[in-house]
């Protein structure tokens, strides 16, 4: 057997695990999800569905990850045995390799315009120059696919090597850093003309445009923004102390992913309104059309922009290593493969994926507007794996916790080693019945409304 590793401390933890939560969900799908599903009732929904789902959904994956001390397959495997619990796990694997691949798409992009910001091309541009350079770079059949391999392939370093809690010490300077950043953008963007607009449109919802889309939307985005619901939080929590306190660290990383993605809506929504021409329904385009908007009207733009993007970069791969991590522990955990050969076979596998990703944004017509679906390829893959699967797997973790393994069994998880959980009784309930109900609520309306749609 190789040696699991585990974390350093508590903090190294929540550290890693705020490192995979934060990430492109909150900066780049958030503000895009908000934009294209009316705005604030979208997040008053999100907002609910990362309280009472999110949190409870977190510490049952963490407590049946440090439990088990598994990948998430093993994890069921080990807890119930001789059923088919483990697809779950299997299902876990599969999606955290298809989001790595199109997640990586993005970061690539995100990646590029780092050097866009340095060569100070934004300086003095107008909507339609920024317009062009994103399509110039995301339509291009040759820059994404570069960019892509950047991306997988530092990711894949970083996990064949085991050295992501080395990680650890960088993110816990640097995620502060770009908190920090975007506070400052999000002043600049807040004090331009027309903000005000944006402001009402984020803040002050039209509880009327509640539909079943627009809440499967956001529990979906809650589900990606928190890494739930394809094991992710499950195989940190596999590395976790006993004496650790699971409900405190679960209320950490909701508490801060949270914060990062409301204040991503600051920077972006004043600014889309203060521009002629900028929708914030734009789609996946959105951030990069709105971000060097704002850069642009700063004093010490290039500074803060190359800042800006660099952060970000660092912020999606402190994710990508954790989806890549789930399939590499499943691979090591379950048939033995060395480390490194598991990350590159399966961070090759993602990178092949995503080159059908990469060039649907402009490059190959075909994949850019899929026959029937009218909706490029990358799209899809976020809609089925990003938000579908994330939803039934997190269904199938909440039935397990409360009708095979039993909730009992968490609780005495979440409280050895004397550590006193004061919510017992509220989490029980979530556990056990609102959260199974409101995932399936949502399922059967959403489907039944898109079948009525055809
Ligand atoms: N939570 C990450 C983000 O918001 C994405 C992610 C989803 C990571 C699922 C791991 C698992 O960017």
């Amino acid at each position: 057997m190789q040696d699991r590793g585990s974390w350093s401390s508590r903090f190294g933890f929540v550290m890693a695990a705020v490192g995979s939560a934060v990430g492109l969900g909150n900066i780049w799908r958030f503000p895009y999800y908000t934009g294209t599903h009316g705005g604030a009732a979208f997040v008053f929904v999100y907002l609910l569905a990362v309280i009472i789902l999110g949190i409870p959904l977190l510490i049952t994956e963490i407590a049946v990850g440090r439990a088990s001390n598994k990948n998430p397959v093993g994890a069921f495997k080990t807890l119930a045995p001789n059923s088919r619990w483990y697809l779950v796990g299997i299902l876990g694997v599969v999606t955290g390799i298809v989001i790595l691949s199109y997640y990586s798409v993005i970061a690539g992009w995100v990646f590029g315009y780092i050097f866009i910001t340095l060569s100070n091309k934004f300086s003095g541009a107008d909507e339609q120059i920024i317009s062009y350079i994103f399509q110039t770079v995301s339509g291009s059949p040759i820059i994404p696919l570069i960019l892509l391999l950047i991306i997988i392939g530092f990711t894949t370093y970083i996990v064949s090597k085991g050295i992501q809690s080395g990680i650890e010490r960088y993110t816990k300077v640097l995620m502060p850093v770009l908190f920090f950043l975007l506070i400052i953008l999000a002043i600049r963007s807040l004090t331009l003309p027309n903000a005000i607009r944006g402001i009402e449109f984020y803040l002050s919802p039209d509880l009327s445009k509640i539909d079943a889309k627009v809440i499967a939307a956001a529990l979906g985005q809650a589900f990606f923004s928190l890494s739930l619901g394809m094991g992710a939080i499950l195989t940190y929590g596999s590395y976790l102390a006993k004496r650790e306190n699971i409900f405190g660290c679960s209320a950490w990383i909701a508490f801060s992913d949270t914060l990062v993605a409301i204040v991503a809506g600051f920077v972006i929504f004043p600014a889309v309104f203060s521009v002629e021409g900028l929708s914030p329904a734009d789609g996946p385009a959105l951030i990069f059309k709105v971000l060097p908007i704002v850069i642009s009207k700063m004093p010490g733009g290039l500074i803060f922009g190359t800042a800006l993007f660099v952060l970000l970069t660092i912020a999606a791969v402190t994710s990508t290593i954790s989806l890549l991590e789930v399939g590499t522990s499943f691979l090591i955990d379950e048939y033995n493969i060395e480390r490194k050969r598991a990350a590159y076979i399966l961070g090759g596998i993602s990178f092949i994926l995503g080159i059908f990703s990469a060039l649907s944004c402009g490059a190959v017509g075909f994949l850019s507007k899929l026959p029937f679906l009218g909706i490029d390829f990358l799209s899809l893959m976020d809609v089925i794996f990003g938000n579908i699967s994330l939803i039934f797997g997190s269904l199938c973790i909440a039935l397990f916790a409360g009708y095979k393994w039993k909730v009992d069994n968490i609780i005495a998880e979440i409280e050895s080693e004397n550590v006193n959980f004061k919510f017992r009784m509220l989490y029980k309930v979530l556990i056990k019945y609102i959260v199974p109900l409101l995932i399936l609520l949502v399922f059967v309306n959403f489907i039944v409304e898109t079948f009525l749609k055809l």
